[in-house]
């Protein structure tokens, strides 16, 4: 079949001057609602759209507060609990759909396609993410997972002679490692520290008052992480945030302590905006709670924090050549009259040609939480965690690790049990339809993640099952 171009775009053009919540909303809809006025791109098994996923020939449903719809835009298996959501995403109809679409066009034309449409669906995902976070798309950089974007950005960091890195014992591997590589390569100084004595009487005081305590004036980067994988705890970061404000007060720009966070459990998860968040760094991958196709991910930065960035992968993203100038741009890098370096959220988007089809379907994901709406998303995911956590409470054999406390905890629910050794739990759940998680940490406990795709009963379901853990292990 012959191919209908749509208009041309340039890849390399820069598209995030556009008004995030109009483009962002428009976008938003188009996804979900259809694909009325997207563009025509005919390929030889039939037309595709080029920025909108095939619509759902029977209407897409309301999926503001009807979980059933929810679960239904999954092909999870039925024949399982799925208590470990948070690792990996199922892909959600709309993003499935989203993924074939691009697939389609590239395989019928990769260097037309991208070339057409690239700078401008690449925008669209930008604007999406913008108008989740609440946040401008010129702050955002893409990456392909909450990995890269903390490898980026911590091993990219400019430090002073002297300043430090002030980290965490809670955090996942991904952040202690990006700090360790980037101490190793540098010589940077990094500090680990605990935030609490012990996690049943955690409080948000405590971790406050020790993250506080432990700022000295040479420290300009704090590296925490919103929720813990190791224990399911939340840390505050809003209150963190504002206790660092405090210590910045009469710090010059170059000396501020900055917040930065690996905030990947909590995004899809809670109801906040980065503003809400009031951190100067976060980082996620979109591929776990939010849905976002596998490969996927963010960093976000306060526009006067991102100066203390700085790129390791050349961007792709920037001007075409001839259009607009700048010192690391891929268009203009042959140019020695290079007139001034490009916005860094752009600079820190990492370059090379990759999975785009999964990179352009992001914005479906996004679409789908705000179709189902923010605040319900995060009322659901609390109240199924309430509901497991209570159970567990009622388990004399099941110690719960996880504060009850919602201000102190979001979707993972972590707990274990006196004398057993955990090695077996999880298969033991696998072979009741459970699929739990070991948490991969030197203090390992076993992790429950009640999520949008389980229900109730699911959650009685597990409780029944751990009710019978006792008498399976424990001798
Ligand atoms: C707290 C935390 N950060 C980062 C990661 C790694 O995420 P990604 O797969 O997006 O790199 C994980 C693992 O799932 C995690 O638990």
């Amino acid at each position: 079949m012959k191919e209908r171009l749509p208009v041309a775009h340039t890849f390399s053009r820069i598209l995030s001057r556009r008004g995030f919540l109009t483009a962002g909303g428009a976008g938003l809809a188009g996804v979900l609602l259809g694909a009325a006025g997207a563009e025509v791109y005919e390929v030889e098994d039939g037309p595709c759209t080029s920025a909108q996923p095939d619509s759902d020939p029977n209407g897409s449903p309301d999926l503001h507060g009807n979980w059933e719809a929810v679960r239904d835009q999954f092909e999870l298996r039925r024949d399982r609990v799925h208590m470990a959501g948070f690792l990996l995403a199922s892909h959600p109809r709309p993003v499935r759909d989203a993924i074939e679409t691009h697939r389609r066009a590239l395989d019928a034309d990769p260097a037309g396609y991208l070339h057409e449409n690239g700078a401008r669906l690449e925008g669209e995902v930008r604007d999406a993410a913008a108008h989740y976070l609440e946040a401008s798309p010129d702050d955002i950089a893409l990456t392909d997972s909450t990995t890269m974007g903390l490898g980026l950005l911590y091993g990219g960091l400019k430090l002073r002679e002297g300043q430090e890195i002030l980290t965490t014992v809670h955090d996942h591997y991904a952040t202690a490692n990006s700090l360790r590589l980037r101490a190793e390569r540098t010589g940077a100084a990094v500090r680990w520290i605990g935030l609490y004595e012990d996690l049943a009487t955690v409080s948000k005081d405590e971790i406050v008052g020790n993250l506080i305590e432990a700022v000295r004036p040479q420290t300009r980067v704090v590296a925490v992480t919103w929720v813990h994988s190791s224990t399911g705890l939340k840390l505050p970061i809003r209150e963190m945030a504002d206790a660092l404000a405090e210590v910045n007060r009469g710090r010059d720009e170059d000396d501020r302590a900055l917040l930065c966070v690996d905030g990947v459990h909590g995004f899809g998860v809670e109801d906040a905006s980065v503003a809400d968040l009031g951190c100067d760094f976060f980082v996620a991958g979109c591929h776990k709670w939010l849905f976002g196709p596998r490969g996927t991910g963010l960093v976000w930065g306060k526009p006067e924090a991102w100066p203390v960035a700085s790129p390791t992968i050349p961007t792709f993203d920037g001007p075409a050549p001839g259009e607009w100038i700048g010192a690391h741009s891929y268009g203009n890098w042959w140019n020695a009259a290079a007139e001034g370096p490009l916005p860094m959220a752009t600079a820190m988007t990492p370059g090379g040609y990759h999975s785009f089809e999964h990179r352009w379907a992001l914005n479906a994901a996004f679409a789908l939480h705000q179709n189902i709406g923010k605040p319900l998303v995060a009322d659901r995911i609390h109240e199924l965690n309430r509901r497991l956590k209570e159970g567990m409470a009622e388990l004399s054999h099941v110690i719960l690790r996880t504060p009850i406390d919602e201000e102190l905890s979001a979707g993972i629910t972590c707990f274990d049990t006196e004398g057993l050794s955990f090695e077996g739990a999880v298969p033991w759940l696998a072979e009741r339809g459970i699929v739990a998680s070991q948490a991969p940490y030197h203090t390992s406990y076993t992790r429950l993640a009640p999520s949008l795709l389980t229900s109730p009963e699911e959650v009685d379901e597990t409780l029944d099952a751990l009710r019978h853990l006792n008498s399976a292990f424990v001798q």
